[in-house]
C-alpha cells in the first residue's frame, strides 16, 4: 500500500514537470530554481525562502500593499527594458502576456478606493530595480536569468501566496495581479520557447553565467516577498 502511494506521488511530480519543459535551456533554469526551494516551498508550503527563514506566516495589509507597490515598480522596469531592448534579443520579451504593470496599477487603485492610503517604494523593489536596469545595459545573459525567474516565480509560488493572502485578510478578493488576458499554460509556453530560441545562440559559459545568477533573483524577490509580512 506503501509503495502505491509512493508511486503516484512520484509520478505527479513528474507529470507536472513534464507539462512545464520545452526541452532547451528553460529546462535549465527550471532546475536550478527548483533547487533553491525549500522543500515545503516546492510542495506549495511558504516556510522557507532562500537565505531567510518565514516568520510565522501571519500577512497584514500594510504589508501587502508594501509588496504590491514593490513588486508594481520591478515590473514596470523589466517592461520598460524590453521596451527599450538596449540588446536586440530583448524585443523578443515585448508584450508576452505575462506584464503585470496595468494589472497592478488597478489593484493600487481598488485600495486607493477602499480607504487605503499606497505607500511609497521601499528599498526591496528599489534596490532590485536599480541593479536589472544595470545589468540589462552590461549583461544580457545574467538579465535574462532574472526576467525568467521574476515572472515565472510569480505565476506559480506567487499566485499560490496570492491565494492565501485573500483568504486570510482580502475576504477572497482575487486580485488583477492574478489575472491574465488569455490562457496562462499558453502564455508560459510561448515564453518557454522565446527563452529558449534566445539561448541557442550562447555559448556553454554564457550559458552557466545566466544559470549563476539564479541565487540573486531568488535573494532579491525574496526580499520583496518578505514585505508581505512587514
Ligand atoms: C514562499 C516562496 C515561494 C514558494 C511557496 C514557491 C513555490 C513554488 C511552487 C509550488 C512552484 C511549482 C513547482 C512545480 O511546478 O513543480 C514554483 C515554481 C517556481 N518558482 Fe517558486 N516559490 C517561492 C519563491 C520563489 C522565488 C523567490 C523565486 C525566484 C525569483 C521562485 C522561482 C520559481 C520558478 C522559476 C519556478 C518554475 C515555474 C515554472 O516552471 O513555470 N520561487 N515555486
Amino acid at each position: 500500500m506503501v509503495v502505491t502511494v509512493v508511486a503516484t506521488t512520484v509520478s505527479v511530480e513528474e507529470e507536472r514537470s513534464k507539462k512545464k519543459s520545452t526541452g532547451g535551456f528553460v529546462d535549465e533554469m527550471r532546475s536550478v530554481a527548483m533547487k533553491l526551494h525549500g522543500k515545503d516551498q516546492s510542495k506549495g508550503g511558504e516556510k522557507e525562502t532562500q537565505g531567510k527563514p518565514w516568520p510565522k506566516w501571519e500577512p497584514n495589509i500594510d504589508g501587502y500593499l508594501k509588496f504590491l507597490v514593490d513588486s508594481k515598480l520591478v515590473y514596470d522596469t523589466f517592461d520598460k527594458i524590453v521596451d527599450k531592448a538596449d540588446f536586440p534579443e530583448y524585443a523578443e520579451f515585448k508584450n508576452t502576456g505575462l506584464e503585470r504593470t496595468v494589472n497592478l496599477l488597478k489593484d493600487l487603485e481598488w485600495f486607493k478606493e477602499e480607504g487605503h492610503s499606497i505607500p511609497e517604494p521601499l528599498s526591496p523593489g528599489l534596490d532590485y530595480s536599480l541593479y536589472i536596469e544595470g545589468l540589462s545595459k552590461t549583461d544580457p545573459h545574467a538579465f535574462i536569468c532574472h526576467f525568467y525567474n521574476t515572472y515565472f516565480a510569480h505565476t506559480a509560488g506567487g499566485q499560490m501566496i496570492g491565494k492565501k493572502v485573500a483568504a486570510k485578510i482580502l475576504n477572497g478578493k482575487e486580485l488583477e495581479f492574478y489575472k491574465w488576458d488569455s490562457d496562462l499554460p499558453h502564455l508560459l509556453h510561448n515564453v518557454r520557447e522565446k527563452l529558449n530560441r534566445v539561448a541557442e545562440n550562447w555559448t556553454r559559459d554564457e550559458k552557466n553565467h545566466c544559470l549563476e545568477e539564479t541565487e540573486k533573483s531568488f535573494k532579491f524577490n525574496g526580499d520583496i516577498l518578505h514585505l508581505i509580512l512587514a
